[in-house]
């Protein structure tokens, strides 16, 4: 089966999120079920650079009013088509916001144009290769099967998946003419939305199939509070919504072999990772003790709880515990942890900034993850943490709660418990989390066993990819 991915960042060549990672592991683990993807991505300067010798397959002169051009390259095991259209991507900053942080004012007819040429493709016009179906990621690759629908094209079927249901791509309805979408399109069948373009509702409405990243946000996203307004459109396309769990690339993330893991190591052993540990207490100028370190590698939102992590950092180190913090995001919470730090020197670190190699370094360093999230579609860095013995304290929300079996007397006594839930997501609610933590903690032999446990977590993309191209074999096989 050939299909046709779309997505607005792919590992390992533009990243800001899990859908990266994503977009980039699952072509990769659907080869073993016969599915043959070709991923198009805008192409951003880190993209045109880093590409070797592409091939120049489609040119598009007109795409919504500036040309393009389709090039194909193989990278790192992906088959890309990159979208060279420079008067969308060729500009400083990151794939939707300007070096200052904020939107491009255009970023509608950036991702618009994005899903114009998927649909091209879609329609055969990639000389010698034509899709069986076409999967598309969050509200920037959204409109591709709204084009399919209405410009005339042999129908193929498309699948949704919505990696956040939190950005949506909604645009005043000044921009629906620059769609060059027919009038019609502008209904509540399709992309409009109370007066407004929406990218993701449109997509909602015209995809054969949708699809989020985990099981428990599936259901979530039914009900208002997780919904946002969305909740009676997914509902209504309640028998075609799977909740398919992410895994992860295990070959890039494993610590017997991670390159920029200083010590190596496996579930039999994890002394080793005393090692990586040092290093984190020597990086983030810690005092080298063997109090847990606990860490958090996360965008720094209140999506994220970072508020909460905030607020409860002294008492995390008035119960003994150190903390160390990777992100980035919201200025005021930035500060908040910087300051934090400051107030503790020895016990908390915060590192501003996004750093991928730090990220793999203390997955196989600290000994906790703590993700308190207020939601989660799936989260990935649990798996990281699961993989990398880094113990997940999570939210019980979303893919947390797909995947961390929390230790609770009966899982601990069944020795299936791989980390900790906790629900209210307050600070009441992680500080008890955390105490449960430092309790399980001072029990090495406890401690290695919810380690180990965690290693044995099946994270690989196997099952998931298997779900993935059944679906997409029964779209095919339906015919739609
Ligand atoms: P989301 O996509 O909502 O941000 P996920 O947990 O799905 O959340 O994915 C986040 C990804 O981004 C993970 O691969 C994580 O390791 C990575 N990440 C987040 N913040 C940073 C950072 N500051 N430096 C490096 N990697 C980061
Ligand atoms: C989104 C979600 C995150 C998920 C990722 C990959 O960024 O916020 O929970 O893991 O997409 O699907």
């Amino acid at each position: 089966m050939k299909v046709l991915s779309v997505s607005s960042e792919v590992f390992p060549l533009i990243k800001t999120g899990g859908l990266a990672d994503v977009s980039g592991a699952l072509p990769i683990a659907l080869q073993a079920f016969e599915v043959e993807t070709k991923t198009l991505l805008p192409g951003y300067p880190a993209v045109l650079k880093v590409i070797r010798d592409p091939v120049v397959r489609l040119e598009l002169p007109d795409l919504l009013g500036e040309p393009a051009t389709v090039l194909e390259v193989q990278h790192e095991g992906l088959d890309l088509l990159i979208l060279d259209a420079p008067a969308y991507y060729d500009r400083p900053g990151g794939p939707y916001v300007d070096p200052l942080g904020k939107d491009y004012p255009d970023n509608w007819r950036r991702f618009a144009a994005l899903s114009l040429a998927a649909s091209e493709i879609a329609a055969g016009l990639l000389p010698g290769w034509r899709p069986d179906l076409v999967h598309t990621h969050d509200w920037q690759a959204a409109l591709t099967s709204v084009y399919m629908r209405y410009y005339p094209t042999p129908e193929l079927p498309s699948v949704l998946t919505i990696h956040n249901i939190a950005f949506q791509g909604q645009f005043g309805s000044e921009i629906f003419p620059g769609l060059r979408l027919p009038a019609h399109a502008f209904a509540t069948d399709s992309i409009e939305y109370y007066g407004t373009v929406g990218f993701l509702k449109g997509g909602l409405q015209t995809a054969h199939a949708i699809t989020t990243v985990s099981p428990t946000y599936a259901d979530e996203i039914l009900t208002p509070e997780f919904g946002m307004g969305l909740e009676g459109v997914i509902a209504s396309h309640i028998d075609n919504l799977h909740g398919i769990v992410n895994g992860i690339d295990t070959d890039v993330w494993n610590p017997a072999t991670d390159p920029v893991v200083h010590t190596h190591y496996g579930a039999t052993t994890l002394k080793n990772r005393e090692e990586n540990r040092r290093s984190i207490a020597e990086f983030f100028h810690l005092d080298n003790d063997n109090a847990p370190i606990f860490c958090v590698i996360s965008r720094l939102t209140w999506q994220k709880g970072m508020d909460i992590v905030a607020n409860v950092a002294d008492e995390i180190v008035a119960m003994g515990g150190k903390l160390v913090v990777l992100g980035s995001g919201e200025a005021a919470l930035e500060g908040a942890l910087l300051a934090a730090a400051a107030r503790h020197p020895g016990r908390i670190g915060v590192s501003i900034g996004y750093n991928e190699p730090m990220s793999h370094l203390m997955q196989a360093g600290c000994d906790a993850i703590i993700i308190p999230s207020r939601f989660e579609p799936c989260g990935l860095t649990q798996l990281y943490g699961l993989r990398y013995g880094c113990v997940p304290i999570v939210a019980r929300t979303g893919g947390l709660n797909d995947t961390v079996i929390d230790a609770n007397h009966a899982a601990l006594a069944a020795k299936v418990a791989t980390g900790i839930q906790f629900s209210p997501v307050t600070e009441t609610g992680m500080l008890q989390a955390i105490r449960r933590a430092m309790h399980f903690y001072a029990d090495r032999k406890l401690w290695t066993q919810l380690q180990k446990q965690g290693m044995k977590s099946d994270v690989s993309w196997e099952k998931s990819a298997e779900r993935y191209a059944a679906l997409y074999s029964s779209l095919v096989s339906k015919g739609m």
